[in-house]
């Protein structure tokens, strides 16, 4: 791996994309760039953002104009946050810290997948910024229950349950016959015991065991009674379930198809998210994830009913290039980003960002 630093022609966040490809190993790169199936909902992502025009206004007042806000009683400076993604280490040698590093210099929450590569109490430990925890119920409810104790514990703040992929179909992994490298794990969950399989040949364990094991709404009536930290499901795409999961009492959603990387043939992330915003009416944040590339991303996200959003890919590919600056480089990018994109369509902070700035609903 080439040594650590933030290439002069890194500029925009698809320059590190770029660029990680072309360091990483196929096979990490396989698993990071890849997608469910035929990557159809990948491609929407990235497409969907780009096809949603702007109306520019000029001569506002932006004097002392900001992109802060309070989510979850959490004060952030801007609505820009990391998306769990597993196995840090995959990028980089200090795995997690790295990340948690240029993630505080920039005032960014850290969401910790369970499937993180480093210890989440080390994490913790050594970072100076805020977390958040990413649970993926386990087969056992004793060892989901343990995850949450030791998140809580060492400090995370709110609690992200991912609920969309407990089984996933991944052709880009399979081709290249993905696997983690010696020295990358699932730290976290070791001596935790998968779902039993019943092997039949010719069959899929979807159906053998993996759904059985698969979390249910029940779980999550149970995690909101076990937890005083924010609940957040991540993964919601329709509306009905929205409408579910405030009925349990969540405190937010995120908004978000795991880039792709579920079920293929869901729509965009910009498309599923006007109708679930009609649905929450505000009752709830929302968090949405999925293809956000630039800062006119985050304004049309934030415009079309989002509190806040979060970056999947792109933390990996700008850590993989820049370690922890690389991180933070990333952040700086988009937070600039957002701040001409707002200044330029006269949005001086972000209560101020409604559908009245995008062009075709107005
Ligand atoms: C993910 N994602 C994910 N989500 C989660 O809840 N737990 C996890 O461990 C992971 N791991 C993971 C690995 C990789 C390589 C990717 C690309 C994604 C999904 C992630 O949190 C987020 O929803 C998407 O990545 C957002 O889309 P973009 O920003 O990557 O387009």
């Amino acid at each position: 791996m080439e040594p650590f630093h933030i290439p002069p022609e890194a500029v925009a966040l698809c320059d590190y994309a770029r660029i990680s490809a072309e360091r990483l190993p196929p096979m990490v790169s396989a698993w990071l760039d890849g997608a469910a199936a035929d990557g159809v909902t990948h491609a929407a992502n990235l497409e969907a953002w780009s096809r949603i025009r702007l109306k520019g206004r000029v001569l506002a007042d932006m004097r002392g104009a900001s992109t802060g806000l309070t989510l979850f009683g959490q004060d952030l400076e801007h609505p820009l946050l990391l998306a769990p993604v597993a196995y840090h280490r995959l990028a980089h040698p200090e795995g997690e810290h790295a990340t948690a590093l240029g993630a505080a210099a920039t005032g960014t929450v850290m969401t910790v997948s369970t499937l993180a590569s480093e210890r989440i109490e080390d994490i913790a430990a050594r970072a100076q910024g805020d977390l958040w925890f990413q649970l993926y119920v386990q087969a056992r409810r004793a060892d989901t229950e343990a995850l949450v104790v030791r998140a809580e514990a060492a400090g995370y703040r709110a609690l992200v349950v991912t609920v969309d992929a407990p089984v996933k179909l991944r052709n880009t992994e399979a081709r290249i016959g993905f696997r983690l490298p010696e020295g990358v794990a699932a730290v976290n969950t070791a001596g935790m015991p998968g779902p039993e399989l019943r092997e039949i040949p010719g069959r899929s364990p979807a159906f053998l065991g993996l759904m059985d094991a698969a979390p249910r709404w029940e779980d999550i009536a149970w995690l909101r009674a076990r937890t005083r930290l924010p609940l957040i499901l991540k993964g919601i795409t329709a509306p009905e379930d929205a409408m579910r999961a405030i009925d349990l009492g969540v405190d937010g959603l995120v908004v978000s198809n795991h880039g792709g990387r579920a079920l293929d043939s869901l729509p965009a992330s910009a498309a599923i998210l006007p109708a679930v915003a009609a649905a929450v009416q505000n009752r709830i944040p929302l968090i949405c994830d999925g293809g956000i590339r630039r800062g006119t991303d985050v304004l049309k996200a934030i415009a079309l009913g989002a509190s806040a959003v979060m970056l999947g890919r792109p933390q990996f590919h700008a850590l993989a290039v820049g370690g922890a600056r690389g991180v933070a480089h990333m952040i700086t990018i988009l937070r600039a980003e957002l701040e001409v994109a707002m200044a330029l369509t006269g949005c001086r902070d972000l209560t101020a960002i409604s559908p009245e700035i995008l062009w075709s609903s107005s």
